[in-house]
């Protein structure tokens, strides 16, 4: 169990803070891991949806948290690894291309864009990505963005985002010529270089992101907000999964799908938003969405004392952006056209 809900992050390198991947590990430190175990702080599962599992993780369920504790009070005996989770660390595809990223040893979460050319026809994964600083890498097709300056979002076309411990997408992307690639990190103190490699994958041509969302929005300081932006859909789609661009005011995210019949169902929902666990979040299989369904995303924002990056000074008027007084209004939708990838 802990295998598999614990060692995509908690590896040597990985994003989580220290290593739970030998059971040394575990062992001392036992009571933390028991109690977040029984608490359901971990593994992180901060997004469901009601047509389906859309997390990588899942909470332990009674039995398992039951079979847990017995396992500690028998003397936490060694078990045998599952077979299949060494193969979902590291991706073992032939590397395409590599980047050398420089991240700064200072900053709260900050970002850096890295201009890739030639990319391949379309990309599976990203090797590098188990590094302590980094939380997500997105990438954007063209190259609008100026390579050089951090806190500036790339005005492309999205193709993908990529977060340790979260899956690669179920369906691939197609990438043509240059892309740019952002890289989300929290800096660890000292200055780091990271070599990512996009590893290369056969591209299916119908995927695509719908994307909701709005820039023109403020939030005055000691405030909350929500935000509500609707769409709706011209066509049939498969949807294969979501990406929510939010920052560290979002406390709560949600897309709801209102069908031609007036049938409401929560497509994504993040009950409280965290900022460490950025990932896309994807369906096992596609769910489809019939023309005429009309999706709304909401998040509501905390500007006041209680959100974390306020602690210890006065709260700031909040925009759109990438900056530390800015935040985000975007959900992202990966979809598929029927017939497709069915
Ligand atoms: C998706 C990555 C990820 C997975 C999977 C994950 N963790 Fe974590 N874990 C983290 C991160 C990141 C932190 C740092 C705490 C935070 O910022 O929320 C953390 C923190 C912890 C802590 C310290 C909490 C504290 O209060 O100091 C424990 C203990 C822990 N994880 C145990 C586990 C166990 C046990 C599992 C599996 C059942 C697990 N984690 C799965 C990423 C992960």
């Amino acid at each position: 169990m802990l295998m598999e809900q614990c060692m995509a992050c908690h590896i040597p390198g990985g994003s989580g803070p220290f290593r739970l991947d030998r059971l040394e590990d575990v062992r001392r430190r036992i009571v933390l891991v028991r109690d977040q175990i029984l608490k359901r702080e971990m593994p992180p599962v901060y997004a469901q949806s009601e047509l389906g599992p859309i997390s990588p993780f899942h909470e332990f369920t009674d039995e398992q948290a039951l079979l847990f504790q017995r396992w500690q009070q028998a003397g936490m005996p060694e078990g045998e690894p599952p077979e299949h989770v060494e193969r979902r660390l590291e991706p073992a595809l032939s590397a395409a291309l590599t980047a050398d990223v420089r991240l700064e040893a200072e900053g709260i979460l900050s970002q850096v864009s890295v201009k890739v050319r030639n990319a391949p026809a379309a990309v599976a994964g990203i090797q590098g990505l188990h590094h302590p600083a980094i939380r997500q890498i997105l990438l954007y097709r063209g190259n609008k963005v100026n390579p050089n300056r951090d806190h500036v979002g790339p005005e492309g076309e999205l193709i993908a985002s990529f977060s340790p411990g979260f899956h690669g997408p179920p369906v691939s992307i197609p990438v043509e010529g240059d892309v740019m690639m952002k890289v989300v990190y929290q800096p660890t103190g000292k200055p780091e270089r990271v070599k990512l490699t996009l590893l290369p994958d056969a591209p299916n041509r119908n995927a695509e992101w719908i994307s909701l969302g709005r820039d023109d929005w403020r939030i005055e300081a000691d405030k909350r907000l929500n935000l509500e932006t609707s769409l709706t859909l011209e066509e049939d789609v498969l949807v294969a999964g979501f990406l929510p661009e939010a920052r560290h005011f979002s406390a709560m995210l949600q897309l709801v799908a209102k069908t031609p019949d007036g049938k409401e169902q929560r497509l994504f929902h993040a009950r409280r938003w965290n900022l460490n666990f950025p990932g896309a979040y994807y369906f096992q299989t596609p769910v489809r969405l019939a023309k005429g369904t009309r999706l709304t995303y909401r998040a509501l924002y905390d500007n006041t004392e209680t959100c974390p990056v306020n602690k210890g000074r006065n709260p700031q008027p909040v925009s759109s952006g990438y900056g530390r007084d800015q935040d985000r209004f975007w959900m992202h939708i990966l979809t598929v056209k029927p017939g497709s990838a069915e």
